[in-house]
């Protein structure tokens, strides 16, 4: 098997392409990724080179990515403009790598007739109350919020169309939140875990109020690979491990975890159109492909990754003053 991943040196794809090297050694791993800011060839450093190999284009290059995929048997598609807060500062990247990255992609995948996986996520769906019973399930009506979920949504949107109009063989997954190494420190968890690593504050959004379903991105991998190898076509799949938790109280959790006080917390500027609540019913992946997350203890798993950024401080401080200083700029 020879699988294309797009997106794989950054957070997540990067993640899943540890996890397939291990999982299937079998296989052949292709990553395809442009290397804006938010990637970083040293994600997948140290892996055999016949195994992993690794191109270096963007998704909207139109012969580039033709190429890569007539080469390949599957695609994963994890490339994108990821990040909410610089949707909000610049949303034209989002609009040009989520829609026509994608729309470039579907169309290499037409012309070849191969098997694609699209990585998407619970954004699309808009927000939920803080006291609302429902969680999102793949029938919920898309209602995205910001320049980033909307891409996205877009992008789900074109992958369903080419499935029914040309019959392609895709499947689509909506996960929630992520987190676990490799993660940029633009994101929350991240940036709060390096504030503290560099002597500054945690920067709490608004009240904290706002619930977000944690997932730790090894199960979002685990969960991508049963979708690629047993899943159907055509179907969209959530991935979610009951894992809802406030800012506010992710927060505590980490000052605790870090030895701080309150004193270390700041409230700074709520983001505007700000989503309330994400949550994430998985019933159907469960059901269906037999699917179960691994990392059911948040506590746990929120101690290896605040060891992994505090053994990893080569890997995140190039990022962080420039990460600061855009927001700096946003006034958050
Ligand atoms: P990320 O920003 O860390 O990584 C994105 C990667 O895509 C980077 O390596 C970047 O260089 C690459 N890339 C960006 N634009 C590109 C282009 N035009 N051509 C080629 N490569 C390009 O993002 P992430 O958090 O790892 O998210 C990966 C995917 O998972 C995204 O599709 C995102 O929507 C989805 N997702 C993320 C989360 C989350 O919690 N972060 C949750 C659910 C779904
Ligand atoms: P983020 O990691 O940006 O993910 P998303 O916007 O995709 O959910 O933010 C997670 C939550 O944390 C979101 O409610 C915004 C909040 N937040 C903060 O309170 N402080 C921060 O510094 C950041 C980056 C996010």
């Amino acid at each position: 098997m020879n699988i294309l991943v797009t997106g794989g040196a950054g957070f997540i794809g990067s993640n899943f392409v540890h996890y397939l090297y291990n999982a299937r050694p079998d296989w052949h791993i292709t990553v395809y990724d442009a290397l804006t800011y938010a990637g970083n060839k040293a994600n997948i450093a140290g892996l055999d080179a016949s195994r992993v190999s690794f191109i270096h284009a963007n998704i909207c290059d139109e012969a580039a990515i033709d190429a890569a995929v007539a080469d390949c048997d599957v695609v994963v598609h994890y490339a994108a403009e990821s990040h909410n807060d610089n949707s909000l500062h610049s949303p034209w990247p989002f609009v040009e790598t989520n829609i026509i990255g994608t729309y470039r992609i579907l169309e290499a995948i037409r012309k070849h007739s191969k098997r694609l996986h699209h990585v998407s996520t619970d954004e699309v769906y808009g927000d939920l109350e803080l006291d609302d019973p429902a969680k999102f399930t793949p029938d919920t009506p898309y209602n995205p919020s910001s320049p980033y979920s909307s891409s996205k949504a877009a992008s789900d949107h074109l992958v369903r169309a080419w499935v029914r109009s040309f019959g392609i063989q895709a499947t689509i997954s909506n996960c929630s939140n992520n987190y676990g190494p490799y993660q940029h420190v633009e994101k929350m968890i991240p940036r709060q875990v390096t504030n503290i690593l560099s002597g500054q504050k945690l920067k709490l959004y608004g009240a904290g109020e706002n619930v977000r379903d944690w997932i730790h991105t090894e199960d979002h991998s685990s969960g991508v690979l049963a979708i690629l190898e047993k899943g159907r076509i055509g179907e969209t799949y959530l991935i979610g491990a009951d894992g809802e938790k406030n800012n506010l109280e992710v927060f505590n959790m980490i000052l605790r975890l870090m030895g701080k006080d309150q004193s270390w917390l700041e409230h700074v500027n709520d983001r505007p159109g700000h989503d309330m609540r994400y949550a994430i019913d998985s019933s159907k992946l469960r059901q269906e492909l037999g699917w179960e997350p691994k990392y059911t203890d948040f506590t746990a798993g929120l101690q290896a990754t605040i060891d992994w950024y505090t053994e990893n401080q080569a890997w995140w401080q190039p990022q962080k003053d420039e990460t600061e200083a855009k927001y700096q700029e946003l006034g958050r």
